[in-house]
C-alpha cells in the first residue's frame, strides 16, 4: 500500500511518520519538500503530487492552526483548511484512495457543558473553525471513503507545548493566573497517530465505516486543572525541580482577551470511535504524564 502523508514534521504528522510506517510504503511532505509539492497553499502542485504518486491512503496532517493570526488572514486560512482538503478530496475519490483528515471542536460553539457528539450541530466561532469545518464538508461531498477526526487542545513532546511553558513560568513565578472557564481533554499526537493507525487499518477492509469521528484523550479538565495537574507531576518526578509558584489562580476566558473566540466547552463525545473500531481511549493524565517523564 502506498500512503502520502501532508505534514510530515507537524505535532500530529511526527508521530504519523512512526505510527504510519508499518501500513506500507510512506511518502511524507512537508510544504518545503523538492520532490513533491506538500503545500497546501499551491492548489494546483497539490493535485499533480496526488495524480503522479496515486497513493491508497491520504494522510493529512498539515493546516492553518495559528487561531488568533487567521482572523486577519481568512483567505490563506480557507486556502489550507478548506480548499486543500477539498483538493485531496477529489484527487483521492478519482483513485478511489482513502483520505484522513484532522478537524477540531473549533467548529462547534462551545455552549452547554455536554460533550458534542458528531451529530451535533456545528456553529464556529472563529475563522479558524469555519475555515475547518468547510473542510469537512468539503470532504465528506467529494471523497466517499474518508476518515474525519475532530480532536481537541492537541500536545506533543516535541518542540513547545502547554504544559512546558506552565513548568517554565512555575519555575519563574510564586503566581499563575490560567483560564478555568474553558474545558476539554489534552490529547496527545501519540494517540491521535496510534489511533489513526488502528483506525485505518479496520478502515481498509470495511468501507461502511468512512465517516466523521471525535477523538480525543479520556476524562476532561479547564486549562486551569491541566497546568495544576502538571506542576503537580512534575514535582513528583524530579526532585531537582524548583517551583516557585504557590498559587495557580484561576481566571475567565476574559482576563485573556485573544482575536478570536474559543469554546468554552470542548468535550467531544467519543463513544462512536470507541464502538466502532473497537478501541479505547486512555484518560489524558496518561498521555500528559508519559510526555513529563519523557521530557524532564
Ligand atoms: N493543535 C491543536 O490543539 C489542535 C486541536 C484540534 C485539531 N487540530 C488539528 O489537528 C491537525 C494537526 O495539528 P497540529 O497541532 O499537529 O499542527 P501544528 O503542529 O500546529 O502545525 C501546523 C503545521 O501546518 C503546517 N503548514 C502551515 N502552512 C502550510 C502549508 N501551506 N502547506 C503545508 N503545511 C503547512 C505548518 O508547517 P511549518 O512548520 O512549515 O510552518 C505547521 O507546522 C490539524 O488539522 C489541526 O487543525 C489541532
Amino acid at each position: 500500500m502506498k500512503i502520502l502523508l501532508l505534514g510530515k514534521n507537524v505535532q500530529v504528522g511526527w508521530e504519523l511518520q512512526r505510527s504510519l510506517a508499518p501500513l506500507g510504503e510512506l511518502i511524507a511532505l512537508d510544504r518545503h519538500s523538492q520532490d513533491w509539492c506538500g503545500d497546501l497553499g499551491n492548489l494546483e502542485g497539490l493535485a499533480a503530487t496526488v495524480q503522479a504518486i496515486k497513493p491508497d491512503l491520504i494522510v493529512n496532517a498539515a493546516a492553518h492552526t495559528a487561531v488568533d493570526k487567521a482572523e486577519s488572514e481568512p483567505v490563506l486560512a480557507r486556502t489550507l483548511n478548506a480548499l486543500a482538503p477539498g483538493v485531496l478530496a477529489h484527487e483521492a475519490n478519482k483513485l478511489g484512495a482513502w483520505l484522513v483528515h484532522y478537524s477540531t471542536d473549533y467548529v462547534f460553539d462551545g455552549s452547554g457543558e455536554v460533550p458534542w457528539k458528531e451529530t451535533d450541530a456545528t456553529a464556529p466561532l472563529s475563522v479558524y473553525g469555519q475555515t475547518k469545518r468547510e473542510g469537512e464538508l468539503l470532504i465528506a461531498e467529494r471523497c466517499q471513503r474518508h476518515l474525519i477526526f475532530r480532536t481537541s487542545w492537541v500536545y506533543a513532546a516535541r518542540g513547545g507545548n502547554f504544559a512546558k511553558t506552565m513548568l517554565r513560568l512555575a519555575q519563574e513565578r510564586e503566581r499563575l493566573t490560567v483560564i478555568d472557564d474553558q474545558w476539554g481533554a489534552p490529547t496527545s499526537a501519540e494517540l491521535l497517530a496510534d489511533v489513526t493507525a488502528l483506525a485505518v487499518r479496520q478502515a481498509l477492509q470495511r468501507p461502511q465505516d468512512a465517516g466523521t469521528y471525535h477523538l480525543a484523550a479520556g476524562g476532561e479538565t479547564s486549562w486551569n486543572g491541566y497546568a495544576k495537574h502538571v506542576i503537580a507531576q512534575a514535582q513528583r518526578i524530579s526532585s531537582t525541580l524548583k517551583i516557585a509558584a504557590k498559587e495557580v489562580a484561576a481566571v475567565p476566558t476574559s482576563a485573556f482577551p485573544t482575536p478570536a473566540r474559543r469554546p468554552h466547552n470542548s468535550r467531544l463525545d467519543t463513544r462512536k470511535l470507541q464502538s466502532v473500531f473497537g478501541l479505547t481511549l486512555p484518560d489524558w493524565q496518561q498521555g500528559v504524564d508519559r510526555m513529563l517523564s519523557e521530557t524532564l
